[in-house]
């Protein structure tokens, strides 16, 4: 059995986890002083060889991806940390920031020094004012200590770290939207090429990476590529925040080497919630494809989970049981879709409209005949056709739970979704239907 592998949380369950203080007694800012002595291309070099890849979904190598940096002309070149997070069932990004800023903040500094990068950038979803309060308050204390703003710990280096907050908008968790969100534009997509390490945040090179990919470097500069390597799989190394939510007994985050199964994270997690039988699963949030039990052993890592037909993402483990109307859940996600579109182009804009619209009246057991077949030829017309790949994203889980689950969809010609899966049956809490008590503690 694989065991966890606590090192990007080690430090959660410590009092005041979030101060200096703390992360110092727990070595924290060891790595950045190992780090400012090394040359920045050292730097760089052990985090390619060490086969990092991101963590914000796509699963691009790190190293590779600061290399791909032109040439120093003289001007500015970026860092911005994507901490948008807005993925349905993606839940690592904001503990990770709320626990242990100052591991965000060293991994922020050390990849500013192997990049050449002076002025670097988080772009945090408004909505969580207590983790950028968190930030703000880290950076200062950071600053006051020497390990930020100009010269420091006597290197001769300078950097400075803005805390932005966004407005709350999925769309500007992609990076190009991000970068136009940043600068004070409309959040849209940009068109790529000219990618961001060439042309990005104010028309300078840019590294657009994830909170946990950042945070995944001070650890490898501490204890080396090697160690790290040594973990996960051949061509996913390493380790990494695997997120439970859902009818397990004990959801919550488990972090653990790429390449562990699903059936050993719910054994961790105490197994199924009241014992019942697992029904459908998503293996890295709600743009992936579903997987259902027959998955249970697919290594999470990124090609095992590409082979079995659907993507590692973010690791969002959402757990669904057999209590659960796959068409009701999808009908959510499609919601989720419709409202973020974006509008700049007519494949996701009008597609996510009507599939909401078809899976709407599925739902309502009021489907007509031919809406199954008119859901996969949208999807067919958004996939491959999008701007972005939300578009793509929206058609994952409406395809995947078809092709697991389409005669639930029949059943939507003629039985309302809450009759074959009454909503109480799926409560977390005993279900009152009458009076204004509604839900009622007292867990299945
Ligand atoms: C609609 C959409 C939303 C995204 N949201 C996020 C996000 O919240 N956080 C994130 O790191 N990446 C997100 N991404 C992926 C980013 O575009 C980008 O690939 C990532 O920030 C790169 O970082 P990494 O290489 O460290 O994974 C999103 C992509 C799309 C298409
Ligand atoms: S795919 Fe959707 S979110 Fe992306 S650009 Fe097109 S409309 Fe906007």
């Amino acid at each position: 059995m694989t065991t966890l592998t606590p090192i990007l949380t080690e430090r959660w369950d410590k009092e005041q986890s979030w101060k200096l203080a703390t992360y110092e007694k727990h070595g924290g800012y060891s790595a950045l002083r190992k780090g400012l002595k090394m040359d920045p291309a050292e730097v760089l070099e052990a985090v390619k060889t060490s086969g990092l890849r991101g963590r914000g979904g796509a699963g691009f190598p790190t190293g590779m991806k600061w290399s791909f940096l032109p040439a120093p002309d003289g001007g500015p070149r970026y860092l911005v940390v994507n901490a948008d997070e807005a993925e349905p069932g993606t839940c690592k990004d904001v503990p990770l920031m709320m626990a242990d800023p100052h591991l965000l903040v060293e991994g922020i500094i050390l990849t500013s020094w192997a990049i050449g990068c002076n002025h670097a950038f988080v772009y945090l979803r408004g909505e969580v004012v207590h983790v950028y309060r968190r930030l703000l308050a880290a950076v200062e204390e950071a600053r006051a200590a020497g390990y930020l703003g100009e010269n420091i710990l006597g290197t001769g280096f300078d950097l400075k770290i803005t805390v932005h907050t966004g407005a709350g908008a999925y769309i500007c968790g992609e990076e190009t939207a991000l970068l136009d969100s940043l600068e004070g534009k409309r959040g849209q997509p940009r068109l790529k090429p000219p990618f961001p390490a060439v042309a990005g945040l104010y028309g300078r090179p840019t590294v657009v990476n994830n909170v946990e990919s950042i945070a995944s470097v001070p650890a490898i500069v501490e204890h080396g590529s090697d160690w790290f390597s040594s973990m996960g799989t051949e061509k996913s190394t390493g380790h990494g925040i695997f997120s439970l939510s859902g009818h397990v007994e004990r959801p919550g985050q488990y972090e653990a080497p790429l390449g562990i199964t699903l059936r050993e994270l719910i054994e961790m997690a105490g197994g199924m919630r009241g014992g019942r039988k697992l029904k459908f699963w998503t293996p890295g949030g709600s743009s992936t494809p579903i997987f259902t039990e027959e998955h249970l052993d697919v290594p999470l890592d990124f090609e095992s989970v590409a082979a079995a037909g659907s993507m590692l993402g973010t690791r969002a483990l959402q757990i669904f049981d057999e209590t659960t109307s796959v068409v009701r859940a999808v009908t959510r996600w499609t919601e989720f879709y419709a409202h973020e579109s974006c509008g700049k182009c007519t494949p996701c804009r009008e597609g996510t409209f009507w599939m909401r619209a078809v899976l709407l009246r599925l739902e309502a057991g009021k489907g007509e005949p031919g809406d199954i077949e008119l859901l996969v030829d949208v999807c067919d017309n958004i996939l491959g056709r999008a701007f972005c790949a939300l578009g793509d994203g929206a058609t994952s889980p409406v395809t995947s739970a078809i092709q697991y689950f389409r005669e639930e969809f029949e059943a939507g010609m003629h039985t309302p979704a809450s009759v074959l899966f009454p909503p109480e049956r799926s409560a977390l809490f005993d279900y009152v239907p009458s009076g204004d008590a509604g839900l009622v503690a007292g867990v299945h």
